[in-house]
C-alpha cells in the first residue's frame, strides 16, 4: 500500500528529489538541470510517495499566479512505472489545489516534434491524466528541446 505525504522539510525534499531524478537518466540526463531542479524546488509544494518508508516518486508544484499552478517536476522510479502512482500523485495535488482559487494545472514537457521515445510516454501519461496540449514553444528551452505546454482544467 503506497502512502503519499506532503513534505515540508527542505532537506527531505532535496534528498528525495536528488535520489529519484538521478535514477531517471533517460529523462533527466543533464547534471546542470538536476542541480537546478533540486535547488529550485526547496520552496515549492512537494509530495512524495512511499512504500514502507522508501521513496518511490515525487511531484513538485509551483504557483504561477492565483489561478494557475504548474507541475514543476515529477518522477517515479522506473521499476514502479505503470502502477498508477503518477496518477495518484496528480490526484493528490488536484485535491489540494481545488481548495484555493487555482483553476488550471499546467506542465512543460518535451514536445512531439522531438523524436525522444521516453518523453512520448510522458506525454501519453499527461494526456491520460486529462492534460491538453496548448502550444509547443522553441524559445523556452531552445530549438533543440521544443517545449510543449499542456494544461488541465481543475
Ligand atoms: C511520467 C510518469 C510520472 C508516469 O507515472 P506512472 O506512475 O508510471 O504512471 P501511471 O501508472 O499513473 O499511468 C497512468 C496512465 O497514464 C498512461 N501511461 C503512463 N505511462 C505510460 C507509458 N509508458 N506509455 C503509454 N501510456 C502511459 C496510461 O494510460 C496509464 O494507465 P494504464 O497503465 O492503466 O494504461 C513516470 O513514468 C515517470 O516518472 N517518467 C519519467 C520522468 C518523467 O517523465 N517526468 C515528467 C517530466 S515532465
Amino acid at each position: 500500500m503506497y502512502l503519499i505525504n506532503k513534505i515540508t522539510n527542505e532537506n527531505m525534499k532535496i534528498e528525495i528529489s536528488n535520489y529519484i531524478l538521478r535514477e531517471l537518466p533517460e529523462w533527466f540526463g543533464i547534471e546542470k538541470s538536476i542541480v537546478e531542479y533540486v535547488e529550485n524546488l526547496k520552496d515549492k509544494d512537494f509530495y512524495a510517495v512511499f512504500d514502507n518508508k522508501l521513496p518511490l516518486g515525487f511531484i513538485c508544484i509551483k504557483y504561477n499566479n492565483p489561478y494557475t499552478a504548474e507541475i514543476y517536476v515529477m518522477g517515479i522510479l522506473k521499476n514502479h512505472h505503470r502502477k498508477g502512482i503518477g496518477k495518484k500523485l496528480i490526484q493528490k495535488c488536484e485535491e489540494e489545489l481545488k481548495c484555493c482559487t487555482i483553476k488550471y494545472l499546467m506542465v512543460k514537457t518535451l514536445g512531439e516534434s522531438h523524436p525522444d521515445e521516453n518523453y512520448k510516454k510522458t506525454r501519453q501519461f499527461y494526456s491520460k491524466a486529462g492534460f491538453y496540449p496548448l502550444e509547443e514553444i522553441k524559445e523556452i528551452w531552445g530549438k533543440e528541446n521544443p517545449c510543449l505546454i499542456m494544461v488541465k482544467n481543475i
